[in-house]
């Protein structure tokens, strides 16, 4: 590579690193496949920090690549967001591992494909309670109770710090929840989709909520 072609390398990868420091820990859940796999592997690339992927599963080819990469950079522990046991263990777990999450991003979700599940119902009598039930244990009732498990571990208050090395990971911790636009209440025009809208619309409820309480 020529001088010109490896400054431009060097430029791209450093635009593209977050500010971060070796002690960040980055909670996901979702963490096997779609979104939550790639929130995982950016961060893994583009921070200096550690990730706790969240999944019902800790082995795939996606997952075991990326442990083959990063090594002690990344842990897997299971949680079924739908079993309350299984959030409380993983809520230990992750306090096993890290003293403190920088950040806990909830991506795990299901829609259905109106085949093979109830959902995603377009009309009122498609709505089935189990589906409904579901839906909202996975995407709203399962992150909110993982939230609370690990809101002992999220910083709230910003650190005094003259270190700029530390500066990075100085800030309060962030919670981020995956909704969807059909969530929203304003721009529901077209009607369906029960089960899912109204659990991503807690969820953005619960996002708010959340967001008052945590920055007093
Ligand atoms: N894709 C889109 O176009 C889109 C658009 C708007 C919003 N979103 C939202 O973005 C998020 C990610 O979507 P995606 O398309 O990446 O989804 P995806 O590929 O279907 O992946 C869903 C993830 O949720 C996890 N999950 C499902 N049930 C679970 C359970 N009971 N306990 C724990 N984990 C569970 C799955 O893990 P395991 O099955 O391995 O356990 C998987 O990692 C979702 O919240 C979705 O609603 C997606």
């Amino acid at each position: 590579m020529n001088t010109r072609a490896s400054s431009a390398a060097s430029f791209q990868m450093s635009r593209h690193q977050l500010p971060s420091a070796l002690s960040d820990t980055y909670v996901i859940s979702g963490c096997s496949r779609g979104i939550g796999l790639e929130f995982t592997r950016q961060l893994l690339h583009r921070s200096q920090g550690s990730v706790i992927g969240l999944s019902r599963q800790k082995n795939s080819p996606a997952l075991n690549e990326l442990k083959t990469t990063f090594g002690e950079r990344i842990h897997f522990v299971e949680v079924d967001l739908e079993n309350q046991d299984s959030i409380d263990a993983a809520g230990t777990a992750v306090a096993a591992i890290t003293g403190q999450v920088k950040l806990l991003i909830n991506t795990a979700g299901i829609l259905g494909d109106s085949k093979t599940t109830p959902g995603p119902e377009r009309t009122i009598t498609q709505i089935d309670r189990d589906w409904l039930q579901k839906t909202l244990d996975v995407n709203l009732i399962g992150h909110v109770m993982m939230t609370k498990a690990l809101t002992p571990l999220l910083k709230q208050k910003k650190k005094d710090t003259t270190d700029k090395a530390d500066e990075a990971s100085s800030g309060p911790s962030k919670i981020v929840n995956l909704s969807a636009r059909v969530g929203s209440i304003g721009d529901n025009s077209l009607g369906g989709w029960y089960s899912y809208r109204m659990s991503k619309a807690g969820l953005n409820m619960f996002t708010k909520t959340c967001s008052i309480e945590l920055k007093r």
